[in-house]
């Protein structure tokens, strides 16, 4: 890593380490900053927090919640747990794949606009299926409705369709 990188990585860390917090609630700050945690934030994280780094990159890592990239313009996560699956989220999941062209959980693929995450139980099961796109909650989401969803979302951020 270059002396700037680190020297960022450290200053963000100083914004939002405290003492007495814990490392689940500076790593939220961090994502809540930048969107993801760096993983150049690793080794300054371990200092502050008194851990070692294979601490820090194991909560990152065990937590789906945390990213270590950023997320692509659009990032979607359908819910694929049982009230869900009863109410057809595997064909709604196969429509977006087809619509998007991207595959779930494969990550932020290069050059892509939308990113596709798998959820378990986003909390709204009576009004299943469920899913949220770029942290928003839609219920109900039928195909169509998850294309008029994506394309208000792309206005939003810009990208073309
Ligand atoms: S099972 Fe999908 S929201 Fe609970």
């Amino acid at each position: 890593m270059d002396d700037s990188l680190a020297i960022a990585s450290d200053q963000l860390v100083q914004r939002h380490a405290r003492p007495g917090m814990s490392l689940l609630a500076v790593l939220h700050a961090i994502q809540d900053e930048l969107g993801y945690v760096p993983s150049g934030a690793i080794t300054p994280l371990a200092r502050a927090m008194n851990l070692s780094r294979a601490e820090v990159h194991g909560v990152i890592t065990y937590y789906h919640h945390f990213r270590t990239e950023p997320a692509a313009p659009v990032t979607v996560q359908l819910c694929r747990a049982e009230a869900c699956r009863s109410m057809g989220t595997e064909a709604l999941a196969q429509h977006i794949e087809a619509h998007t062209g991207c595959r779930f959980d494969a990550g932020h693929q290069a050059g892509a606009a939308v990113e596709l995450e798998s959820a378990y139980c986003l909390g709204q099961c009576a009004l299943s299926p469920a899913l949220m796109l770029n942290g928003t909650l839609h219920a109900k989401v039928t195909p169509q409705k998850f294309d008029a969803l994506l394309a208000a979302a792309r206005k939003c951020v810009e990208v073309p369709a």
